[in-house]
Order: structure tokens, then sequence, then C-alpha cells
């Protein structure tokens, strides 16, 4: 394993263009529930059966419900050692960007910028009739309203069986193309297009490195697999970079 790390520090190091994607996994150790971890259920539902337009076209107050659990859950969390390292590595490596499907905020909270949230944040918040959309971080009501047109808000994340915002998309699939090294870290890889950036990327002459505990349908095609948890391996990848 420390001969692998070595490895792949020395590739972070060598200037080239880096990009990295993350998934729920790199807030595990935050307390964020990943969405297929065991701890994935929430009042017996699936995440997945909730993170979807028709489930909020049927029971709103339900979607609502359990969006306004995740907020308030993911506000008492802080970024781990995974988020930290991350950033770190964003003020290190010269041409380097992170690309998350997760819309908890904690890139942010622990000083990423050079970051696409592919899924959209929690704590975005957008009207479902008119063009309102805004941040907010405060306590929501059951059921928010719009405060232009009186209409229901919704969560500004992106949902099962809903497109990812164009430019976002292009952006991502941009910077995967011209990637000379490329980690994929805390994500089960089940859900596209992000599952298939890592061959993108290798398409494109980068090197691959997977970071995660347990082992995923793209694991045997990566160049790296590091296996074990982001907060232990991102640190010690990040560790001494710029030196
Ligand atoms: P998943 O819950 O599918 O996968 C989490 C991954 O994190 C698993 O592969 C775990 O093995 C790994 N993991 C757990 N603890 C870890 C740790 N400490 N360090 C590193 N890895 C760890 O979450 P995602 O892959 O992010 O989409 O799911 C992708 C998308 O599916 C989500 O963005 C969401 C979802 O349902 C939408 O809501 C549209």
């Amino acid at each position: 394993m420390q001969a692998k790390l070595e490895m792949v520090k020395a590739l972070l190091s060598g200037g080239g263009r880096v990009v990295v994607l993350t998934g729920a996994g790199v807030s595990a150790e935050s307390g964020v529930p990943t969405f297929r971890g065991r701890d994935g259920l929430w009042k017996h539902h699936r995440a997945e059966d909730l993170a979807r337009p028709d489930a909020f076209a049927a029971h709103p107050e339900l979607v609502w419900e359990f969006y306004n659990w995740r907020r308030s859950l993911v506000s008492g969390c802080h970024p781990n050692a995974a988020h930290l390292a991350l950033a770190a590595m964003e003020r290190q490596i010269p041409n380097f960007l992170l690309i998350t499907q997760n819309v908890d905020g904690l890139h942010t909270r622990a000083g990423s910028h050079k970051l696409l949230e592919m899924h959209g944040s929690l704590w975005r918040v957008r009207c479902t009739v008119c063009t309102h959309a805004r941040e907010d971080f405060s306590d929501l009501p059951d059921l928010p309203d719009c405060p232009v047109c009186g209409h229901l808000l919704r969560p500004g994340v992106v949902w099962f069986g809903e497109p990812l915002t164009p430019g976002v998309l292009r952006l991502a699939i941009e910077a995967v193309g011209k990637a000379d090294v490329f980690l994929s870290v805390g994500t089960s890889n089940l859900v596209q297009p992000a599952a298939s950036f890592y061959q993108l990327a290798k398409d494109h002459g980068a090197v691959t490195v997977e970071i995660n505990p347990a082992p995923t349908p793209n694991t045997g095609f990566m160049d790296f697999a590091l296996h074990g948890p982001a907060g232990e391996i991102l640190p010690e990848l990040a560790a001494g970079l710029g030196e």
C-alpha cells in the first residue's frame, strides 16, 4: 500500500492536470449517511425513492421533510480530513478540478473553490414554476413557497430521472477528457454519467486511481486502487505535495 501511495503521490506532483470525482463516501467520516450504505434509509424509505420528481409530485410534504431532515443533519456536520486534504490539493496543484456528486456543501466549507457540484446543493432552493432560485441556509417550513409567484419551492438538487445542468456536465466532461490523473473517491460508481468518467479519462491517456474501502464495478479497470477510508488516504496523498 505504501508503495502505491508513493506512486500516486508522485503522479499528483508531476505538474499534470488532476481531476477528482467524489461521492458520498467522502462525507461518511463527517457523519453524513451514504446513499446505498446501511445507514441510507430514512423512515424506512430509500433515498433513491424520495430523490425523484415523481415522488415530489405525489408527496411533496414527505420529500420536503426528508430534505429538511438532511439539511438539519448536515448543518451539524463538519468537513473531515478528506475534504480538507482535497482543498489543500487544490492549493498545491496548479491545474486541479474537483467534481462532486455530493449536495452537502462540505467541500465548499473545507475551502475548495475549483469545484463542480454535479447534483446541485442542499443549500439551494428553486421555484417549481418561475425562475426564482436562491441559496438558503435557514430553517425552511414544511412546504416552502416562492416569494415571487407563491408556488411551491423545491430543493435545488438534481433528482433521479432529471438531466444534469448542461453547463455543469459540459465542464465536467471537458476537464475529465483533458486530465492526466483522474481520482475517483468514495463513490459506488453506480450512477451515470459520473460512473463512466474514469473511462473517458482513460481513453484520453489519464492514469486512473480509485480510493474506497470497498470494491466498485470500476475497481478492476483502475490503474491504482487504494483500499481504505478517504479521510486516511487523501491526507497522506496531500501531505507535502507542494514541496
Ligand atoms: P453511494 O452511497 O452509492 O456510495 C458511497 C461509496 O462510498 C461506497 O462505494 C462506499 O464503499 C464508499 N465509502 C464509504 N465510506 C467511505 C470512506 N470513509 N471513504 C471513502 N469511501 C467510502 O454514494 P454515491 O456513489 O455518491 O445522486 O452515489 C451517487 C449518487 O447516487 C448520489 O450523488 C445521489 C445518489 O443516489 C442523486 O441524488 C442524483
